[in-house]
């Protein structure tokens, strides 16, 4: 079984939670990095803006490099930026588990959903808020990983997008009426007081920035998220 099959068995006993570093403190990120090192969340997740795709600029590859060499849990790496396909060898390179690249930003998805997965990593494809399920019918098959904004992508802290739920189910209706393992990710404004209702309505992982790394002890709050512990 490939390391992605096993998550995916894993996920069928767990809730998966990825602290987004975006929100983590930039100068003394490594610290924040070893706090989730000890913690119960599952990847980290790694937000690149190119201020072109998005209007807000983040990090880069010194930074990620950085991150990789203290991170003891997969990289899900989330690209809002134009032309995503031309990073596929650094990303690979970096020893990502998940690429994320926006429907938006591929004229050409099926072929870089493949490239992706020729590369060695698993292939995710993500949707603003305002992308229909439609624009990835044709490629589910070729989709590890689907990745759907509750937030328009940019800027962490913002408020989460309510239809989102409503969207979680249909895709979750989609993937199993085509009896696929592809897993739901979500992505802004994931909160002690959403996530359960997220899982329920199907997500496998849910991306948490600011509500983890803006709790008094983030530590316990993935558990909270995650729905390991009563909040
Ligand atoms: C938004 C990013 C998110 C963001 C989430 O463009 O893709 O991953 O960091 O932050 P919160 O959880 O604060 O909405
Ligand atoms: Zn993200």
């Amino acid at each position: 079984m490939d390391n992605f099959a096993q998550l995916k068995k894993n996920v069928m006993s767990k809730q998966m939670l990825a602290p987004s570093l975006l929100s983590a403190n930039f100068g003394h990120l490594t610290d924040d990095v070893e706090l989730m090192n000890n913690s119960r969340c599952d990847w980290f997740h790694l937000d690149v803006m190119d201020g072109v795709f998005v209007p807000n600029i983040s990090f880069g590859f010194p930074v990620m490099e950085a991150i990789k060499k203290s991170a003891r849990k997969p990289l899900d790496v989330h690209l809002m930026i134009v032309q995503p396909e031309k990073f596929i060898p650094e990303i690979k390179a970096l020893g990502a588990l998940v690429m994320n690249v926006h429907q938006e930003a591929c004229v050409h998805l099926h072929r870089v959903l493949h490239q992706i997965r020729d590369a060695g990593m698993k292939s995710g494809v993500t949707l603003n808020p305002a992308t229909p399920l439609c624009m990835i019918e044709d490629v589910l098959e070729d989709a590890d990983l689907v990745l759907l904004m509750s937030v328009n992508p940019g800027f962490g802290g913002q408020k989460f997008i309510e239809r989102i739920y409503d969207k979680t189910r249909r895709l979750r209706e989609m993937i199993d009426r085509r009896n696929l393992s592809t897993l739901i990710e979500i992505d802004g404004g994931v909160n002690r007081k959403n996530a359960a209702a997220l899982y329920g309505a199907g997500a496998d992982v849910l991306v948490a920035g600011s509500a983890v790394f803006g709790a008094v002890d983030p530590v316990a709050e993935v558990d909270i998220l995650k729905g390991l512990v009563p909040r």
